[in-house]
């Protein structure tokens, strides 16, 4: 089976320089698995996939069956770790408009989600675009206390109690922390069944827990392959050195780039598929290494789209940018550019070159372009688009992004920079204990 390779080629980087910078990556891959490095209580995620009993995923499958049987909409409620996983599952290995599809022929389990953001037109809406669907509800919440989907969920499970009024909570899963926080003890108040995230593993780090395991089950996806992917990176990226090994390999690149002035980072895709990997990588690698002033800037791009708007700054605008490429070496669905007769549009040299290779073309092109312009490119090849290779990918940049995190001398599994808003939130909006503080920004305001 073709594997993810990291392509450094176009870097035209010193080896031994490289060298230097992939010591450091063992290193610190040896801190990580030592259990030795900053947040050592919350590196779970390293062998909770490798761990997961036939038991637990049994036990998962069987919540999706369920769903799936009962439900024709599933709302998953959660924000961050608790939603970007299976947003981004669904999204790159669901067919593109599968609820649109889904909803045309009246077969098969739609997906939305909620308490992602607070917008009230967002939640109105979505209320009314379910309200006559059997509707299925798995609220995601390690803490169990997090407002945005603690919101979200109020709202949504008013929809339930209209609809299915004393029987509602028999329409919700959540999964939450083992005991503590509020949606723990509201479910356990209700009876209703719940999945556990365990302590040590972070949200962002959450993919392969049944915070993205259950939903994206639910939606027909095949867990088995995801699982495996996971477990193979999990074997391969611990044991592998050098250059080799794409997790040290891109952790010692973007240390090295860091260093050199390059202080944002663009993953860019050609697949829209991909484009909430991005989401989920960009609050992977922004909460786990934006911390002490320091830290690249990740920022995401899908292309050729975004060639139309940003193309321009990336050929000639500052130069403190290199672009991670993720290159998909084979299309889920073929087709093929066709001749014309008349050719008014001159398009006809490309007959019978298939999209794929088009678009692989552009992606060559621009790598040039860009690599001339000063923005140093790496390109992150990717087999293909199925579970088996997502699996994988997940767990690449996981564990890269603790290896990278500890390069550069942060706590990779901890998010305190997340508070301060919190903390103004609550006391403007007169959250009990938070008086002092309401006074305080009031005079802000
Ligand atoms: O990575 C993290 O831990 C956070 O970004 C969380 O995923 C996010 O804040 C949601 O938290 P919770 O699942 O507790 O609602």
């Amino acid at each position: 089976m073709e594997k993810l390779r990291l392509n450094s080629d176009y870097l035209n980087l010193d080896n031994q320089r490289l060298k230097e910078y992939l010591a450091k990556a063992k290193d610190a891959r040896e801190l990580l698995y030592q259990g030795s490095g900053k947040g050592n209580d919350f590196i779970g995620w390293l062998d909770y996939i490798v761990n997961l009993s036939d038991e637990e995923i049994t036990a998962i499958k069987s919540a999706a069956e369920r769903i799936k049987k009962e439900a024709t909409a599933l709302i998953v409620v959660g924000i961050g770790g608790s939603y970007l996983g299976t947003k981004s599952a669904v999204e790159a290995l669901l067919p593109y408009f599968d609820n649109e599809f889904k909803t045309k022929t009246g077969k098969g389990l739609k997906i939305y989600f909620a308490g992602q953001q607070m917008s009230s037109s967002y939640l109105a809406q979505l209320k009314k675009l379910v309200a006559e669907e059997e509707v299925f509800v798995n609220v995601i919440s390690k803490s169990g206390t997090t407002t945005e989907p603690a919101v979200a969920f109020r709202i949504i499970r008013q929809l339930l109690k209209d609809k299915y009024g004393d029987e509602f909570s028999k329409h919700i899963i959540a999964t939450t922390d083992m005991a503590r926080g509020a949606l723990k003890k509201y479910a356990d108040d209700l009876a209703i069944p719940t999945f556990v995230i365990p302590d040590n593993v972070g949200g962002r780090y959450s993919v392969f827990t049944p915070v993205g395991l259950l939903p994206i089950a639910a939606m027909g996806i095949d867990i088995d392959e995801l699982i495996a992917g996971a477990r193979a990176a999990a074997s391969e990226l611990k044991t592998i050195d050098g250059k080799e090994n794409p997790a040290l390999l891109y952790a010692a690149i973007r240390n090295m780039l860091y260093g050199d002035g390059y202080k944002t980072e663009v993953l860019v895709n050609y697949e829209p598929a991909l484009n909430y990997l991005s989401e989920w990588w960009k609050q992977l690698y922004g909460e786990s290494e934006g911390k002490e002033h320091k830290g690249i800037l990740p920022h995401a791009m899908s292309f050729t789209t975004d060639l139309h708007s940003l193309g321009q700054y990336l050929q000639e605008g500052e130069r403190t940018l290199f672009e991670t490429v993720i290159d998909v070496k084979k299309a889920h669905d073929t087709i093929e550019m066709v001749a014309e007769e008349s050719d008014l549009d001159g398009l006809n040299y490309l007959a019978g070159k298939s999209i794929l290779e088009i678009n692989r073309t552009a992606m060559l092109a621009t790598i040039l372009a860009h690599t001339e312009g000063g923005v140093p490119n790496l390109v992150l090849e990717l087999p293909e688009i199925n579970p088996y290779q997502m699996g994988y990918l997940y767990y690449f940049f996981m564990l890269a992004c603790g290896i990278s995190g500890y390069m550069l001398e942060v706590n990779p599994f901890d998010q305190p920079g997340v508070e301060a808003y919190k903390k103004n939130m609550f006391a403007l909006l007169g959250k009990d204990g938070y008086q002092e503080l309401r006074k305080e920004l009031e005079r802000k305001l």
